[in-house]
């Protein structure tokens, strides 16, 4: 099935600079032992991230090692997932840039800047052409440098871009006192942290400011990452805030302003994309032994725009994938949320489609938007088609070389 929209993968001069500055600070140490050096900090993220959830300004933001860490590790799948959602929101969900003037963008939670450079990198590789100009927040102030230097160190691959970074402690922020006037707001693995311990309730209502700092046609890209809790608390926030604002709409990942409905149903399953991602040569060496993911990118995503969207109507079979594909005996089939934010499984008897129509199915993934045409047999939420041109691609988005 053709891409509705290719991303370019990670830029190998990023690898090529977190590695040098990596080898530069410590000279004296020999590869192996730099790479020890980088699991072992890894191991202790991992468990900050997942066990101990103690965060502050010196969590690991203070060291070089963490960030460096950081930079070499996770920053190709953090500039992914922005890629990944900045996609949607550009190629389906209606983001447009100013007709004039800068893209002005605010990244919330910034570190050393994968999700705030992701943006700038691909707004340029599709084709907008206005001066951007990013604001990047985040209470470390060693993240923020490096964000500055590999920005400037990299022109060619955001031209035209200026970024004003800050020192902030988005906890201790008066958001009335903040300038608005934002194309763009993200926030990328930052919210679990910056929001850990608060309820729903002061979740939604930061939300809601960080939304009243975008123009008329602002959207507010929300992402974290695929774990239970952090998704689940994304997306009943983000539903909150828009109840709360009539100026706000939720825009994705579901339609209509639904709100995300495996939530609602309380069920064990929580809404999130996965995508392939292409590793490194590096990324796999630091993995030897740690044995982490790095073959995919998962994370929630939550877009809020000011844009009330078009209204789809409920019968129309727009619906955006939330299981894998699988391949069974007889049978190509996954679930999907259509516009009515009820469940749908969809399903192919094998043996009616030619082994490149099960190509096309089976290369669908996890959070591509499809319109399903025609219906030959189904109750209400099994469904099953005939050809595989019985679905036509909506949103699909593809790495450039797979493309
Ligand atoms: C997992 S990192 C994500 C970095 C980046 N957004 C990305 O996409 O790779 C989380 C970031 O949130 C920042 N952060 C956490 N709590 C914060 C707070 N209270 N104020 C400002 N920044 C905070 C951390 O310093 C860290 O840089």
């Amino acid at each position: 099935m053709k891409p509705t929209i290719t991303l370019p993968p990670y830029p190998e001069e990023l690898t090529d600079w977190w590695w040098k500055q990596t080898v530069q600070q410590w000279p004296e140490h020999g590869q192996e032992k730099i790479l020890n050096l980088l699991r072992e900090e890894i191991v202790r993220q991992s468990d900050r991230f997942n066990k101990t959830r103690d965060f502050d300004p010196s969590s690991y933001g203070a060291r070089d090692l963490s960030i460096l860490a950081y930079g070499n590790f996770y920053s190709p799948r953090t500039f992914a997932a922005c890629g990944f959602s900045l996609a949607e929101a550009f190629n389906y969900r209606g983001w447009r840039a100013p007709g004039k003037g800068p893209v002005r963008i605010l990244d919330l939670g910034c570190g050393s800047g994968a999700s705030s450079l992701a943006t700038l990198f691909y707004l340029r590789r599709w084709g907008i052409k206005n001066p951007i100009q990013l604001d990047a927040w985040d209470y470390s102030g060693k993240s923020v440098a490096f964000l500055r230097n590999i920005h400037r160190e990299n022109p060619h691959l955001w031209r035209n871009t200026q970024v004003n970074t800050e020192r902030k402690d988005l906890r201790h922020q008066n958001e009335n006192l903040l300038k608005g006037g934002y194309d763009l707001i993200l926030s990328s693995y930052a919210i679990n942290e910056w929001l850990e311990g608060t309820d729903h309730v002061h979740r939604a209502t930061i939300i809601g400011k960080i939304g009243s700092l975008l123009k008329e046609n602002g959207y507010l890209l929300l992402m974290e990452p695929a774990e239970g809790k952090a998704c689940r608390a994304l997306h009943s926030a983000s539903a909150q805030a828009a109840e709360n604002n009539d100026r706000l709409h939720l825009t994705a990942p579901y339609f209509n302003g639904v709100p995300c409905p495996l939530l609602m149903k309380e069920s064990k399953y929580f809404s999130h994309e996965v995508r392939p991602c292409t590793p490194h040569n590096l990324v796999e060496q630091i993995n030897h032994h740690l044995n982490l993911e790095i073959r995919e990118v998962k994370f929630g995503m939550s877009v809020i725009a000011c844009n009330q969207p078009g209204r789809l109507p409920d019968n129309s079979g727009v619906l955006r994938i939330i299981s894998p594909v699988r391949k069974r005996k007889g049978t190509i089939s996954f679930w999907g949320i259509g516009v009515d934010g009820k469940e749908v499984h969809i399903e192919w008897q094998r043996r009616n489609l030619s082994k490149e129509d099960q190509k096309a199915l089976l290369s669908l993934q996890r959070g591509d938007i499809v319109e399903r045409f025609s219906t030959t047999e189904s109750t209400d939420s099994r469904i099953r088609l005939e050809k595989a041109e019985d679905i036509q691609p909506l949103f699909l988005p593809r790495w450039e070389s797979a493309a």
